[in-house]
């Protein structure tokens, strides 16, 4: 066999292979979960978990431990808000080349393109977030083209209206999603709004405030029942800016 066709046979095996564990990643997401209505938003519907505790120990198990929570089987609270907001301000979007940072269900994003956004990408650093997306977005008759990735260092590309649902929950995350989301709206013109149910590291004087809602969650995640939470625009700093002051909260 030539060079040329085994490199060609090997691209065949390693794309069969690939395509077999998103099969098998898709089917894990549609075993262990449950299509059900949105607290928020009951027009759409997702791949949730009834019993979080359960499908974290699966994670743990036979998905192993290196990988990550499964963020994307829950519809966190700043993903709800900001689906709300998209659903009865579609003008938000409609029209528009959106980007929802990291996805987790792609609940934001499928809100987008029900609002009729042109063209919406999502990106989640965790695969089986990418393949609940995948399954999503299908159950809700949208497209969404879901990627696997770390785009923080990175740009926004050519995303005119970048999302971001509850992703202020740490502070490593916190401080290199707020670097990204600036770029995004400096260098890139970006309209950038986010979802947060006050959590501790959102650097709220960043921020000025859209709206907000008493958001359903589940105890097992939250220890309550409902969380205030509110969509926030991005205020958009001109390079060498004066800084305004962080303003991190407990919460
Ligand atoms: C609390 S969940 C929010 C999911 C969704 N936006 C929502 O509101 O329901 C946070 C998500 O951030 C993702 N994530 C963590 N670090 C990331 C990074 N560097 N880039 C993209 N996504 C990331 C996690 O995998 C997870 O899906």
């Amino acid at each position: 066999m030539t060079a040329t066709r085994r490199r060609r046979v090997w691209r065949t095996v390693r794309r069969a292979q690939s395509s077999v564990v998103s099969a098998s990643v898709a089917e894990f997401v549609r075993a262990y979960t449950e299509l059900t209505p949105v607290a928020a938003v009951p027009e759409i519907r997702l791949h949730q978990a009834a019993e979080p505790i359960g499908l974290w120990e699966l994670t743990e198990g036979e998905f192993r431990s290196e990988q990550p929570p499964p963020f994307w089987a829950f519809a966190w609270a700043g993903g709800q808000a900001l689906a709300r907001y998209l659903l009865d301000h579609p003008e938000t979007v409609a029209g528009r080349r959106v980007l929802d940072l990291a996805s987790g269900s792609g609940l934001v994003a499928i809100a987008a393109a029900r609002a009729g956004a042109a063209r919406v990408q999502a990106v989640d650093t965790d695969p089986t977030a990418v393949a609940a997306i995948g399954v999503n977005a299908r159950a809700n008759g949208v497209t969404v083209a879901a990627e696997q990735g770390d785009i923080l260092d990175d740009t926004a590309g050519d995303a005119e209206v970048v999302l971001a649902g509850d992703v202020f929950y740490s502070a490593t995350m916190a401080n290199r999603i707020l670097r990204f989301l600036l770029r995004a709206a400096r260098d890139g013109g970006a309209r950038v709004l986010v979802g947060d149910p006050e959590r501790a590291y959102l650097p709220r004087s960043r921020f000025r405030r859209i709206t907000s809602y008493d958001i359903p969650v589940p105890p097992a995640l939250e220890s309550v029942r409902s969380k205030h939470t509110t969509v926030w625009e991005l205020i958009p700093t001109t390079p060498g800016a004066t800084r305004p002051a962080e303003g991190h909260r407990a919460g």
